[in-house]
C-alpha cells in the first residue's frame, strides 16, 4: 500500500471533520494506558483531533469527544477500562459524546466482543494499525451516527506524517520501530502489535532534526525491541534506505549522536539476546548516550528463561552485565522482572533475587504474572497461586527498596549532570530534573534553567529523588 497517498486522504477526511465542528468549540478527552509506545500513539491521536479543532480538557463532562488509548500487557488496565466507559453512558445519555477506544486491547478478539456486546453505545472501535485512519472513522462516526469498528490484523505497516502534539517540549519519544517477533510465551504484544517493522533511518533523523531544532533536549527511542533495529529488514532482504550510514541499531546510535542540539538519548526496550558488541560498543563511544541501560531480565533462572523463550541462561545474562560494565564507564542499569510465571518454584524464584543481588540495579520495574489469553503462558498447566505470588511479590520489592536506598547513598556528595525538565510538582519554588541514570533531582533554581544541563551536587537522598544544589 502507498502510505503516503493514505495519509493524504486522511488529510481530506481532517479538513472536512473540521468543517462539520466548525464554531462549536468542541472538546477532546484522552485517556492512555500502558507503556511508553502507547503514550507516543496517543500524542499522534491528540495531533490528529487537535488539527480538527478539538481542544483537550480534563473534564469528562465537557467533553464531546472521548477517546481511550487502551494497553493489555497486564490484566488490571481491564478493569480501568470499563469502569471509566461506564462513567462516560450517563454523560452520552445528557449529550452528544463520541466514545472511541483503541489501542493493543482492541486487537484482542474477546475483548472487542465484549465491549461490542455490554457498551454498545461505543462509538469507534479501532486497533493499532488503524490508529492512521482515526479521521475516516471520526468523519464516518458523525455524518452516519453509524457504530464503527475499525480493526484489521495485519504485519502492521508504519506510516510517516501522522500529526503529533507533543506532551513535552524538552523530552520527546521517537518510535523506530513497531511490532515483535520474539514471542515470549507470558507476552501479548506480538499478538496485538503485529511482526517487527523498523521505520526508515531517515524519516527517523529528519524527526529528530526537526525535535532539535524546536529546543527539544532529550529523544528516547522507542521499540518493543530496539536493538534489532533493521535486522528483520536485513536477514530477509526487505528493501530499505541507508541514510547517514544507518543499517543498525548502533548506526543509528552513532548518527543521532551527531545531531546538534540534541543533548541526550535514551532508548527502550532492547532485548539481552541482541545486544550485540557494536551496541554495546557505540552506547560507550557515543557521548550523548545516557549510560542508564534498561535491560529487561524478566527471570533469573535458566528454566523459567527457557519455559518464557527469552533465548538466553542465567549465566549468558550476567555475562552480558559484566561485559557491558566493562566496556561501558559509569554503567548504571534498570530491568523488568515477572515473578509468579507458570511453574516458577521458591527455588527458582530465588536465582531472580540472586541476580538482583548480583547487578545492583538502579530501578526494578516489577510485575506480577498476568495470564494473557492466546499466548503460550495462559495454556501452562502449573499456573502459581495468588497468594505466592503476592508473597513473592513483596520480598523482590523488599530487596529492590534496600538496595535502592543502599545506592542513593553513592550520589551523597558527586557532582551530577541534570536536565532541567521544569518546576517541581510538589514544591512550586523548586526545580526538578534528572540524572544520566534517570535519577529525579529537585533543586532552588530560578525557572530560566528550565531545559538546560546542570551541574548540581546531590546534598540528600529520599529513596525515590535526590537533592541538589
Ligand atoms: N504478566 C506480567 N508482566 C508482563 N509483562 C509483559 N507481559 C506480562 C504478563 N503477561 C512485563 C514484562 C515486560 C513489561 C513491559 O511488562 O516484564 O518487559
Ligand atoms: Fe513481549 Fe518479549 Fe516482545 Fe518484549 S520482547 S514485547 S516481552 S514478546
Amino acid at each position: 500500500m502507498n502510505t503516503t497517498n493514505e495519509i493524504q486522504k486522511q488529510e481530506e477526511y481532517i479538513t472536512k471533520v473540521k468543517q462539520i465542528n466548525e464554531n462549536k468549540k468542541c472538546k477532546y478527552i484522552i485517556l492512555t494506558m500502558g507503556c511508553q509506545l502507547n503514550e507516543n500513539d496517543s500524542e499522534k491521536l491528540c495531533g490528529i483531533v487537535e488539527k480538527m479543532g478539538y481542544e483537550k480538557t480534563e473534564k469528562q463532562e465537557e467533553a464531546d469527544l472521548a477517546l481511550f488509548n487502551t494497553c493489555c500487557v497486564r490484566e488490571n488496565a481491564e478493569e480501568k477500562l470499563f469502569g471509566k466507559i461506564g462513567e462516560l453512558k450517563n454523560i452520552k445519555q445528557s449529550k452528544e459524546l463520541i466514545i472511541a477506544i483503541g489501542g493493543c486491547m482492541m486487537q484482542e478478539k474477546h475483548m472487542v466482543d465484549k465491549i461490542k456486546q455490554s457498551y454498545p453505545f461505543v462509538d469507534i472501535i479501532f486497533g493499532t494499525h488503524t490508529l492512521h485512519k482515526f479521521p475516516q472513522d471520526l468523519y464516518e462516526a458523525l455524518k452516519t451516527q453509524k457504530k464503527i469498528s475499525d480493526i484489521i490484523d495485519i504485519d502492521g505497516e508504519i506510516y510517516e506524517g501522522i500529526p503529533i502534539k507533543r506532551n513535552d517540549n524538552i523530552k520527546a519519544s521517537v518510535a523506530i520501530m513497531n511490532g515483535c517477533n520474539n514471542f515470549c510465551s507470558y507476552c501479548i504484544v506480538p499478538y496485538v502489535r503485529g511482526r517487527e517493522r523498523s521505520r526508515e533511518p531517515r524519516a527517523i533523523i529528519e524527526e529528530i532534526r526537526e525535535l532539535a531544532s524546536k529546543g527539544y533536549k532529550e529523544i528516547c527511542l522507542l521499540g518493543q525491541n530496539v536493538n534489532s533495529y533493521l535486522r528483520v529488514e536485513r536477514e530477509k532482504n526487505i528493501a530499505f534506505e541507508e541514510y547517514e550510514g544507518i543499517n543498525s541499531f548502533a548506526t543509528l546510535l552513532e548518527a543521532i549522536n551527531k545531531i546538534e542540539g540534541i543533548e541526550r538519548i535514551r532508548f527502550i526496550s532492547p532485548h539481552p539476546k541482541d545486544f550485540t558488541d557494536d551496541v554495546i560498543e557505540a552506547i560507550a563511544k557515543c557521548d550523548k548516550v545516557c549510560k542508564l541501560i534498561h535491560l529487561p531480565l524478566q527471570s533469573g533462572n535458566t528454566k523459567v528463561l527457557k519455559e518464557m523463550n527469552r533465548k538466553y541462561t542465567k549465566e549468558q545474562y550476567l555475562s552480558l552485565v559484566e561485559k557491558m560494565k566493562e566496556k561501558i564507564p559509569n554503567l548504571t542499569l534498570s530491568t523488568d522482572i515477572i515473578v509468579g510465571f507458570p511453574g516458577e518454584t521458591e527455588e527458582e524464584f530465588e536465582d531472580t533475587l540472586d541476580v538482583v543481588r548480583k547487578v545492583k540495579y538502579e530501578q526494578v520495574y516489577m510485575f506480577i504474572y498476568s495470564r494473557r489469553v492466546g499466548t503460550k503462558g495462559d495454556k501452562m498447566p502449573n499456573q502459581v497461586p495468588e497468594e505466592v505470588k503476592h508473597k513473592r511479590f513483596e520480598k523482590l520489592k523488599q530487596l529492590v527498596e534496600s538496595q535502592i536506598a543502599e545506592n542513593n547513598q553513592k550520589y551523597i556528595g558527586t557532582y551530577q549532570k541534570v536536565l532541567v525538565e521544569g518546576k517541581s510538582k510538589n514544591n512550586s519554588n523548586m526545580l526538578t530534573g534528572r540524572t544520566d541514570s534517570n535519577k529525579v533531582v529537585i533543586f532552588e533554581g530560578k525557572e530560566e534553567l528550565i531545559g538546560t544541563m546542570q551541574d548540581l551536587k546531590i546534598i540528600s537522598e529520599h529513596m525515590w529523588y535526590l537533592k541538589g544544589m
